[in-house]
Formats: C-alpha cells, sequence, structure tokens
C-alpha cells in the first residue's frame, strides 16, 4: 500500500505527478496558510509530510503518530524542534543547493537597490515628484563596486553572494562563519575576519547565517553601532537574527546608512511595523527562492527527500542534525 503524505500548500502539477506515483496524498489548496488545528486534525493517519515553516514540535508529532519523515521545502529548517524530532526519531529533510544562486541573486539585488535607491526613487518618479535633474545630489547613492562586502555566514550561499561581489562588482569580500572555509577563500578571493572587525570595515554587510539559539538576535545595538554610518545592511537568513528594534534605530538616528530586508521577525509583516515608513530600508516579502524555477526544483527535491525516506532509503538532504550521529 501507497504510504499516506499530508502537503501544506498548493504544488505545481508535474510535482504533484512525481509524489501521486508513490504516495496517496492529500493537499492544502488554499493560498491561505493552513491553520494550526486544521493541519493537527489532517495529518492524523500522514507518514510523511511536505511543508515549509510549519513548526514541527512536540504537539504536532503527538498528533501524527505514524510521521517517519518531515521534508521542508526550504533550505532553512529553524522550524524543525530537533530534540523532539530526534525522540521520535522522525526523518527531516531540507533543500540546499538548488536554490542557492536564485538567493545570492536577491542579495545582490538588495544591494544594489539600496545603495542606488531604486525601490525608493521608482516611488519618487511614479509619485511625479520628478521635477530636478539627475544631477541633483538629493538623487545620489552610493557606488557598490570597488567598495568593501562583509558577509556573516559562509555557506553555500554566501560564497555565491562572494564571487558575484569579487568577480562581478570587483569588491574586496571580508567573511565571518563558524569555521575558515579555505575553499570559498581560494575560489573569491574571501578573506576571514574577526566578527567585530568585519562590522567596523565593510561597506556592505549581508546577513546569511541560519538561525539557531546561538544566533537569535545576532546583530543587534552593539551591532549597529561599530557599523561604519555609511554601511548598508542586508538580511537574507531569517527575521529574529536580527534585533529589529535596534535596526529602526539604527535606520532612524542615522547609526547606518540604509538596509535591503527578505526577512523580518515576524512574516507577514504587521502593518505598524515602524520600516515600512522609512525610505531607506528595501523591503521583499521574504523571496529569496522565488523564481519558477527555482520553486519547481527545490519541491522536486523535497519530493525526492520525502519518498527516499519513505522507501526506507537514507534521503540526500536529511538536516546534519539529525543525522546518524548529527549534533
Ligand atoms: C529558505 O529556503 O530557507 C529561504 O528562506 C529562501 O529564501
Amino acid at each position: 500500500m501507497k504510504p499516506f503524505v499530508y502537503v501544506t500548500k498548493p504544488i505545481p502539477k508535474e510535482v504533484e505527478e512525481m509524489l501521486a506515483e508513490h504516495c496517496t496524498y492529500d493537499i492544502w489548496t488554499s493560498r491561505e496558510r493552513i491553520p494550526r488545528r486544521v493541519l493537527l486534525e489532517n495529518i492524523k493517519e500522514a507518514e510523511g509530510l511536505l511543508t515549509s515553516g510549519t513548526k514541527i514540535d512536540r504537539e504536532l508529532l503527538c498528533s501524527a503518530p505514524k510521521l517517519k519523515i518531515v521534508s521542508n521545502n526550504s533550505v532553512g529548517y529553524d522550524n524543525f524542534d530537533i530534540e523532539a524530532m530526534r525522540e521520535r526519531s522522525v526523518i527531516g529533510t531540507h533543500t540546499p543547493h538548488v536554490l542557492d544562486d536564485t538567493v545570492a541573486d536577491l542579495a545582490f539585488g538588495l544591494i544594489l537597490s539600496s545603495a542606488r535607491r531604486i525601490a525608493e526613487l521608482d516611488r519618487y518618479v511614479r509619485e511625479g515628484k520628478w521635477t530636478k535633474s539627475e544631477d541633483d545630489e538629493s538623487l545620489f547613492g552610493t557606488d557598490v563596486h570597488h567598495q568593501t562586502l562583509g558577509i556573516i555566514g559562509m555557506g553555500r550561499i554566501g560564497e555565491k553572494v562572494a564571487k558575484r561581489a569579487a568577480f562581478g562588482f570587483d569588491m574586496d569580500v571580508l567573511y565571518y562563519s563558524r569555521s575558515r572555509k579555505p575553499e570559498a577563500e581560494k575560489k573569491t578571493g574571501a578573506v576571514y575576519t574577526d566578527f567585530n572587525e568585519l562590522l567596523q570595515r565593510s561597506d556592505f554587510i549581508v546577513l546569511i547565517t541560519p538561525l539557531t539559539k546561538d544566533t537569535f538576535h545576532l546583530i543587534g545595538e552593539r551591532e549597529f553601532r561599530q557599523m561604519k554610518q555609511s554601511a548598508v545592511f542586508i538580511n537574507i537568513s531569517r527575521g529574529q537574527t536580527v534585533d529589529e528594534k535596534a535596526l529602526i534605530n539604527a535606520l532612524k538616528d542615522g547609526w547606518i546608512k540604509g538596509a535591503g530586508l527578505d526577512v523580518f521577525e515576524k512574516e507577514p509583516i504587521e502593518t505598524d511595523n515602524q520600516l515600512l515608513s522609512l525610505p531607506n530600508a528595501t523591503l521583499v516579502p521574504h523571496i529569496g527562492s522565488s523564481t519558477r524555477i527555482t520553486h519547481v526544483n527545490m519541491l522536486k527535491t523535497a519530493v525526492k527527500n520525502l519518498i527516499d525516506g519513505l522507501q526506507g532509503k537514507q534521503p540526500r538532504d536529511v538536516v546534519k542534525e539529525l543525522k546518524e550521529g548529527g549534533r
């Protein structure tokens, strides 16, 4: 008998077909997020769960006694309660590799938009304010090329950002990571730097670290105050890696020049969030991996992981903490 899988978001036809070959399944087809209560009800018989962002905690695991695998359709897996999954021997997988270039592209989009004020000046044109000549200083931005980029979290995506910076924009690249990355250094010329030194020397700072208990509010007032007043801060990791109140103060009071943000402490962003009224913040709705081709490739990866897990094979992308001997 085919195992039963629950899918928490709509998926494209070709992905559904892949799933149908090996599983019976039910899909939450609304674009609205599935209410927790409905989810817990719907996964009672599930052996597999295909999801992204759903909190996988003891409550959920108790509601799904047959669950063998949770396949996350994202590279980040801060939604996993690793201890609870370990206790229940539930496999957890994610989708690394397939989205690296797409997320790195967005990081650069945010760098360029923040430096040259593209989103802000787009609004200026649309609002009919373009009455000055383009050499008016109030329209000036800052250069990206030949500046110094600091990357916090030199994983696969960090390396792709470094490559774009070094070879596309002639930037000097500094990085800080839990461990040194000799391969990335060799490929991109990035230089490993102490955390505080990176904050002080960089013109652009890109945060790409995973969210863990160690990186919660990694960047707060102390860190913003160390940055150059001309610095631009980009966050493409998770909103909770940054103390958003401190970021708002940094932008309002000129501790830094600007920010480009794909992620927020509360998503979707609340309508009274002060970031919405700050012209020196470029905001996008968590779209790091959101291109059609990457979306489908991520889902295919996630479904492959799911099927392998259900068939008793070792899926390729088990998260490192849940691998044999992993911590
Ligand atoms: C992920 O997949 O975790 C990222 O949020 C992509 O933007």
